[in-house]
């Protein structure tokens, strides 16, 4: 009889054993990881404020304010503000968030969207500012000054004649939506919202392979609107079949919310595609940490952490919204999991970066395996995410 009890008390151990969830990440591991951030933006506080220059990455140290990673400095005090209340966050996180103000009147390329929406949307997130809420419209009304009509695009770069671009459009570029929709949300006119939709279904029509994977950079004409080619500048170089992972990322990320602010199932089920075509990718490896390409793994070995980041967040924003969230929760942990690991962060509290092994771009040798600011912007607001999802997906 004991022998049979023990038995059962045997398999039954084995079975929860073999059926147990991993941990997932507990609060107290979250509360460290974000003193570890509070230390590495004070570490580039002095800097920052002797120089008006926003730190990037240990390659291109601390870059202008016109810089599309301008932005994320501001919003990584607005995040670690959040999570901590520290009100000398606060403090910084509002003066950092000043220094960038010049931004709103930013033309030069497409950026306005990430440098603003991350400093002063946050900013406005949090404080409910109303001269916040202000700079947000007219940023986003800047926005606008690069849309065509006939493309049904906001163009991304300038023309490039060495290149042959004479309108280019890349996939980073559904990132900026997000500052439109917020506008027209704000009480600025619905025509912020109709250029986001319009951008939205140009990318979504020509950006796009049959299996929801994407090249980084799409030419048209401006004359005519007709797509002229697809091409790289990020990413593997074959615009047939590359696969940048951080693009890969930027649309999940872009889809998804402009599902959560339109309710159009068309972006839902683009944004759920997007998902399979990563989370089944057989180049992802076990950690779920991307090569730099999904398309190129056998060229280098080499991680992009940021893309980890960005996918994370971007699935935990999907999850609350798609029949596969529970899908898409586990596989956030799972990702900032392995960020979180000795493996990806940074722990010795020197330094300006909280993760290690992200890839500005490969091809170009620029910024290689290294700390990126805008991956650990992204991993907090996916920590901050994942925390707030914790209670309903882990008791599920
Ligand atoms: N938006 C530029 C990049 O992701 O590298």
């Amino acid at each position: 009889m004991k022998q049979i009890a023990l038995i059962a008390i045997l398999l039954f151990t084995s079975f929860l054993l073999l059926h147990a969830r991993p941990p997932g990440l507990g609060d107290q591991q979250i509360a460290r990881i974000f003193s570890l951030e509070r230390k590495y933006l004070q570490n580039a506080w002095d800097s920052v404020k002797a120089t008006g220059r926003m730190p990037r990455s240990p390659q291109k140290g601390f870059q202008p304010i016109e810089d599309w990673t301008s932005g994320f400095y501001a919003g990584s005090l607005w995040l670690v503000y959040q999570f901590t209340g520290d009100k000398t966050m606060l403090q910084k996180a509002r003066q950092a968030t000043a220094m960038l103000e010049a931004d709103k009147d930013l033309t030069h390329n497409h950026d306005i969207g990430f440098i603003m929406y991350c400093s002063y949307g946050n900013g406005y997130r949090l404080t409910r500012d109303p001269a916040y809420k202000n700079i947000l419209i007219h940023s986003a009304r800047t926005a606008l000054t690069r849309y065509n009509p006939r493309v049904q695009s906001i163009m991304s770069w300038n023309p490039q004649p060495e290149r042959d671009w004479k309108f280019p459009v890349i996939i980073d570029n559904m990132m900026n939506l997000e500052l439109l929709l917020k506008a027209t949300a704000l009480g600025g006119d619905s025509s912020f919202y109709r250029v986001a939709v319009a951008h939205a279904n140009t990318t979504l029509k020509h950006q796009y392979r049959s299996d929801y994977s994407c090249s980084h950079v799409v030419d048209y004409d401006p004359q005519t609107g007709a797509m002229r080619r697809r091409d790289w500048n990020n990413g593997n170089s074959d615009p047939a079949t590359a696969a940048w992972s951080r693009g890969q990322a930027w649309g999940l990320y872009g889809f998804g919310f402009m599902y959560r602010d339109t309710r159009d199932q068309t972006y839902l089920q683009q944004a759920d595609h997007i998902a399979a075509y990563i989370l089944n990718h057989p180049n992802m490896p076990g950690d779920m940490v991307p090569y730099w390409d999904y398309s190129a793994p056998e060229i280098s070995a080499m991680r992009d952490a940021s893309a980890a980041a960005i996918t994370a967040s971007a699935l935990l924003q999907l999850a609350p919204l798609s029949v596969h969230g529970k899908k898409y929760f586990a596989a956030a942990e799972k990702i900032l999991s392995s960020l979180a690991s000795p493996g990806y962060l940074n722990e010795t509290g020197k330094g300006l970066f909280l993760l290690k092994h992200a890839t500005g771009n490969y091809l170009r040798k620029s910024e290689l395996d290294a700390g990126l600011i805008y991956a650990d912007y992204y991993f907090l607001e996916a920590l901050l995410r994942y925390k707030e999802l914790k209670k309903k997906y882990r008791s599920v």
